[in-house]
């Protein structure tokens, strides 16, 4: 089934054509990559998706209804979670409270809310924190749940956005750039995260991520983009041998 349709969607900044006419159609169940070099439109493209911008023209459907124009907290009810390419969490809270903060989008009108009832709420909803370590379980970050998240690692924090996300029960989740900063060790890690998320959770994952040889190897389907266009659509073993993918990464090892 599909599950979000980007149909020709275009955005314009002033005279710059961020996003020009890109469509690709993910089915439940993917695991999508969409990469470029930098200032390919692919942060903008999230934006889009998640109802930070409106298109300039063109569609995008999730699960068949319009949802271009509609407010990001509605279209974060209607099932689609982000991380963001700078991380951001509430560094003064606990790793556990910051994903807790994740659920209360679920229950509530949006994060703004939730940071209004935080002290009582937290205190109260014992059943979202079980849903909350259950989601550091799965990103492996049970054992640091009460250290405060500006103590955590880089790469810990970047899970943490993962584990956040998932709090709000997505049916789509957006990831801008998980594996920057990591290691090597950490990106391995972060692979099989990914693939459980997907294949233990039913999530449909669509990244954004710069390391050629964890998209290659993770995502089934990639699309990429060149200065707001689409140059390509397909398998990795396509993408590879991609002659405008390699012109547009000229210089960098695909
Ligand atoms: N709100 C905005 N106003 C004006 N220009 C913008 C805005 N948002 C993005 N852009 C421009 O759109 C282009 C695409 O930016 P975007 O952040 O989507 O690129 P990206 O592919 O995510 O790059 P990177 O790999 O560096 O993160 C860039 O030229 C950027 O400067
Ligand atoms: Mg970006």
């Amino acid at each position: 089934m599909s599950l979000l349709h980007l149909d020709k969607a275009t955005i314009k900044f002033g005279g710059l054509i961020a996003v020009n006419e890109v469509s690709f159609e993910i089915k439940t169940g993917q695991l999508f990559g969409l990469i470029g070099p930098n200032g390919a439109g692919k942060t903008t493209c999230f934006n889009l998706i998640t109802g930070v911008y409106k298109p300039t023209s063109g569609s995008i459907k999730f699960e068949g209804r319009e949802i271009s124009g509609t407010p990001p907290n509605k279209i974060a009810h209607l099932g689609i979670a982000r991380t963001f390419q700078n991380i951001r969490l509430f560094g003064a809270l606990s790793v556990l409270e910051n994903v807790v903060v994740g659920g209360f989008l679920r229950h509530r009108t949006g994060l703004g809310s939730a940071i209004a009832y935080l002290p009582p709420a937290i205190k109260e909803t014992e059943e979202l924190k079980q849903d909350a370590m259950r989601l550091l379980e799965v990103v492996d970050l049970a054992h640091v749940a009460n250290v405060r998240s500006r103590d955590l690692s880089y790469g810990m924090q970047r899970r943490l956005e993962i584990a956040r996300a998932m709090a709000t029960q997505p049916k789509l989740l957006l990831l801008d750039e998980p594996a920057a900063g990591m290691n090597p060790q950490e990106k391995m890690d972060l692979t099989g995260t990914v693939r459980r998320i997907r294949d233990e959770h039913d999530k449909t994952v669509l990244l954004i991520e710069h390391d050629m040889r964890f998209v290659m190897e993770l995502c089934e389907n990639i699309v990429v983009l060149d200065h707001g266009e689409e140059i390509a659509q397909g398998p990795p073993s396509e993408i590879r041998n991609d002659p405008k993918v390699i012109e547009a990464y000229l210089g960098e090892a695909v």
